[in-house]
């Protein structure tokens, strides 16, 4: 079976030309992006968050699988990344791009929850607990980039495995592991407690 995707999002091919000419390879993989595509569409007018925005690679999947009344708040650190991703994708108005560190923009978030959550830069993995914190009951939780990538070292696996125990062992929530694409987790929030 060849399950690369079929269809493509319309800024797809400007933000692959934008990431040669920066020499940027952080963007999602089309087989992640499919699957966010597919998820955030279980989210109809929900509010969905991304952590890491890059070029808006992913960005540009969820919005994609978005409904038209659905909302996108997505937090990049590096303003050349995101004024790649908002010149490409600012004309959608489910969209708002925050160039910020995650470090502070984080704990100005209580009391802002959300449906959704693409997490994916590593410190949003260090800090579980307030990710979790954003998330509602019933909210879809991904994360991608779990095989070992270029520059890995040891001890890169070693907080790789701890990111996954973690995982594991909150009662919060429902993972399912994916060795499939980057390598993805993709967790239900606990709907019921
Ligand atoms: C893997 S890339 C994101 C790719 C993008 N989500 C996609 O699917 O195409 C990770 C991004 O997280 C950003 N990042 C890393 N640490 C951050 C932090 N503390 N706060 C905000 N952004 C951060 C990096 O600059 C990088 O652009």
């Amino acid at each position: 079976m060849d399950d690369s995707p079929l269809h493509h999002p319309a800024a797809a091919a400007g933000i692959r030309a934008r990431n040669t000419a920066l020499g940027f390879h952080g963007s999602c993989q089309d087989r992640t992006g499919a699957l966010l595509r597919t998820l955030a569409a279980l989210k109809p007018g929900g509010r969905l968050l991304e952590l890491g925005t890059g070029t808006g690679a992913g960005t540009a999947w969820i919005l994609d699988g978005m409904s038209s009344d659905a909302h996108l708040v997505t937090v990049e650190r590096d303003p050349e990344l995101a004024a790649v991703a908002s010149d490409l994708l600012r004309s959608d108005h489910r969209v708002e791009f925050t160039v910020d560190d995650l470090h502070e923009w984080m704990p100005q978030q209580r009391g802002q929850t959300f449906d959704f959550v693409f997490v994916d830069c590593r410190l949003a993995k260090q800090h579980h607990e307030t990710v979790l914190g954003l998330l509602r009951p019933g909210a879809v939780y991904v994360a991608d980039d779990l095989h070992p990538g270029t520059g890995w070292g040891p001890q890169d696996v070693v907080a790789r495995d701890e990111y996954l125990a973690t995982l594991a062992a909150d009662p919060r929530l429902r993972p399912t592991l994916l060795d499939w694409s980057s390598g993805l987790v993709v967790a239900a929030v606990d709907g019921h407690g």
